[in-house]
């Protein structure tokens, strides 16, 4: 039995890695979660109490902390999914996503590195995404070699917490894997993000934004798909390499959007006609990337992964999933969340220069 401290184990990609943990390995899984506004412990179900599974409602940013959880569990591995993740929100709020993403990946490095020095086996995984690359044009995709070129506050701080790992590797010898996956999309999936806001909105009745002219191209993977990735290169990837993810399902954010909609049409027919009659369309988002696709062909080639889902038979799971589970997304409007636009103007006056309490220099 192997023990792995997965951060932010209570969002959605987190989530669905702790739960084929469980299910699926023997493994002892601690999941370190500072609970913010898009974390949910109800995306575990039945986690609390099972005896290979700890929760530690611990801020990654709070040095101490972050060592007593090493020293405390000894794990074998980490996988780092914690992260402000939403980039509308790092154009209103750039100060979060500096704190979480990057001096929250330095301090997790930090104690890493202490712990390996006792712990030679262990390995980090640093989970990132492809907006790191920038934008393609109408052809080409992101391959490993691809330079990095964030363009929005969010994947500016995660490209540079992925240098920094990369770093750690280079001038420390930490063991280290990183991946770079494209958008994902499933159960559990906070209402904030395109696809689970335009499910629940549609259910709704009310208007289905979309961003600009509807053209901006995503390349979508099924989120168990993306776990079980992740999960194939802690095992088996190489010391200080990186492994591009992808789905190779390019889609317009329109295409995304009547898809769903004709979706529901069969799942949940509206009275009042079908659902692509509610979509509207909305001012662009700032510094819209245009068109991301990722070439995953050498965690085919080498690890030999492939995705199970195509994005018809995902999004299928999907929409049938929220249908099926109105409380666990109800729950989260119950407590206050609404789904307002965000993100289309300057950063507000940030609180935060970084804490320095928790930090070890
Ligand atoms: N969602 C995607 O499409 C996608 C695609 C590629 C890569 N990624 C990356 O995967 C990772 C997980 O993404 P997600 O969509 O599950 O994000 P998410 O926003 O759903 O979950 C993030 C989790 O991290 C926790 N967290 C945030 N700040 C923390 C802190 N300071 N200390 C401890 N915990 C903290 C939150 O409470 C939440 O549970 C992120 O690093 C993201 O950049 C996401």
């Amino acid at each position: 039995m192997k023990t792995i401290l997965v951060t932010g184990g209570a969002g959605f990609i987190g989530s669905a890695v702790v739960r084929q943990f469980l299910a699926d390995t023997d493994h002892r899984v601690i999941n370190v979660d500072k609970l913010t506004y898009a974390a949910n412990l109800a995306s575990i179900p039945g986690a609390a109490g099972h005896p290979r599974y700890v929760f530690e409602q611990v801020d990654i940013c709070d040095g101490p902390e972050v060592a007593r959880l090493f020293a405390a569990y000894d794990p074998d591995a980490v996988m780092h999914l914690a992260a402000e993740s939403h980039v509308d929100r790092s154009i209103d709020g750039p100060g979060q996503f500096v704190m979480t993403n990057l001096v929250g990946t330095y301090t997790l490095l930090d104690a890493a590195l202490a712990h390996w020095r006792r712990h030679p086996d262990f390995r980090f995984h640093h989970i990132s995404t492809d907006e790191v690359f920038g934008s393609l044009g109408a052809d080409g995709f992101f391959t490993e070699t691809t330079p990095y070129a964030p363009n929005s506050p969010y994947s500016a701080s995660k490209a540079g917490s992925d240098h920094m790992v990369r770093a750690w590797h280079e001038t420390y010898g930490l063991p280290v894997v990183l991946t770079n996956c494209s958008n994902n999309y499933g159960p559990f999936h906070f209402p904030e993000k395109l696809i689970p806001l335009v499910i629940i909105r549609g259910l709704a009745g009310q208007p289905l934004p979309v961003y600009g002219a509807g053209a901006n191209v995503r390349d979508w993977l099924y989120v168990e798909d993306h776990a079980r990735a992740l999960r194939l290169v802690l095992d088996r990837g190489k010391d200080g390499e990186s492994y591009n993810i992808g789905g190779n399902n390019e889609r317009t954010n329109l295409a995304v959007v009547e898809a769903i909609c004709d979706l529901l049409d069969r799942l949940a027919p509206s009275p009042d006609g079908p659902h692509r009659r509610l979509i509207t369309f909305v001012a662009d988002r700032p510094g819209h990337d245009l068109r991301y696709a990722i070439d995953a062909g050498k965690i085919k080639r080498e690890l030999g992964w492939t995705p199970s889902e195509s994005f018809d038979s995902g999004l299928e799971k999907t929409v049938a999933w929220y249908l099926d589970n109105r409380d666990w997304w109800q729950a989260i409007l119950d407590r206050g969340y609404k789904a307002d636009r965000v993100g289309l103007g300057a950063p507000s006056p940030q609180p935060s220069p970084p804490r320095g309490e928790g930090v070890k220099n």
